[in-house]
């Protein structure tokens, strides 16, 4: 369904790509878990969510719990050894938005996802701004000192159910934002940037409320963007968006990024640039 009620259906959806992405210049991208289950990593409220099949796991990703529940950390140690990003590829959609950043449309990635897909998906480091971490580095809350996760769980693998800082003897953690933690100030405020100099802003695979990464929609649109949402699910900035596709991310996103490959390859023809070489990555 679009704002106006139009793409609920495939051919409606398609059909508006064209409109929607018309003169794209400047792309940002807001990502969040949507993304990734085609590549085998749970979302957290989807239907079948981690937090919607069990709601108390959600107290494992509160900083305060975790500091102060030994427990936690135990169970959060094991859950790090087993999960489903070390073993996850990167799908169509983060291949399709890895041409795009490789292309001559200027675009920037923000993610709420902490799982390294888009990098691991050819998307260039400086175009991804993770705005809440990563799993790939461990963070003391002491002395703030991070090191690489993986030597971390080799630590427990060895026999250390909660493994302290080598440095200060600290708590470690996930370099991840918990609730009730505050996002990196620098990466949000390159995030709001991005936003605001966009023309375009695709929200994809988030339920948009978690804050502040989904008031990026309303930044974006208040500064002219149009702003479309690529979500199985509502979300409260729906009626913000030219247009909402309800549709599987893995089908809709390579499709948006051709489209806005094509309008852009039209725009360079026009201007007369010389035609690029095709991306050997892509
Ligand atoms: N992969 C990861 O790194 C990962 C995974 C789970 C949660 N998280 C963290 O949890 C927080 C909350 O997550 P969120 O708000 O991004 O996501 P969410 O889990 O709250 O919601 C994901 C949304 O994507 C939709 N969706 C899932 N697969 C889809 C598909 N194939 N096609 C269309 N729609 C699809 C779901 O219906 C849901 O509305 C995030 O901030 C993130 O930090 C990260
Ligand atoms: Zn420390």
């Amino acid at each position: 369904m679009t704002a106006a009620g139009a793409a609920g259906s495939p051919a409606g959806w398609a059909a508006g790509l064209s409109r929607w992405t018309a003169g794209a210049r400047r792309v940002a991208v807001l990502t969040g878990a949507g993304i990734s289950t085609d590549s085998g990593i749970s979302d957290f409220r989807g239907p079948s969510g981690l937090w919607t099949q069990d709601p108390a796991a959600e107290k494992m990703s509160t900083y305060q719990v975790y500091v102060s529940d030994p427990a936690v950390r135990l169970r959060s140690w094991q859950a790090r050894l087993s999960h489903p990003i070390w073993t996850a590829e990167p799908n169509p959609a983060h291949l399709a938005l890895a041409r795009l950043t490789r292309s001559p449309v200027g675009t920037t990635v923000i993610t709420q996802n902490i799982d390294g897909l888009h990098q691991r998906a050819g998307t260039p480091a400086g175009c991804v701004l993770e705005l809440h971490g990563t799993m790939y580095q461990v963070v003391c809350v002491g002395c703030g000192r991070r090191s690489e996760m993986a030597g971390a769980l080799a630590r427990v693998r060895a026999g250390e159910a909660d493994p302290s800082c080598t440095g200060c003897g600290g708590i470690l953690k996930s370099a991840t934002v918990m609730f009730g933690q505050q996002l990196d100030a620098t990466v949000l405020a390159r995030a709001i940037a991005a936003a605001e100099a966009a023309d375009l802003f695709l929200a994809i695979g988030s339920t948009l409320i978690v804050e502040p990464a989904a008031s990026l929609c309303a930044v974006a649109v208040r500064a002219g963007a149009r702003l479309i949402i690529i979500n199985r699910d509502p979300t409260p900035y729906d009626k913000l968006a030219t247009a909402v596709i309800s549709e599987p991310i893995g089908e809709v996103v390579p499709e948006l990024v051709d489209q806005l490959l094509a309008v852009r390859r039209e725009l360079g023809q026009a201007a007369g640039e010389e035609p690029r070489l095709a991306d050997p990555a892509s």
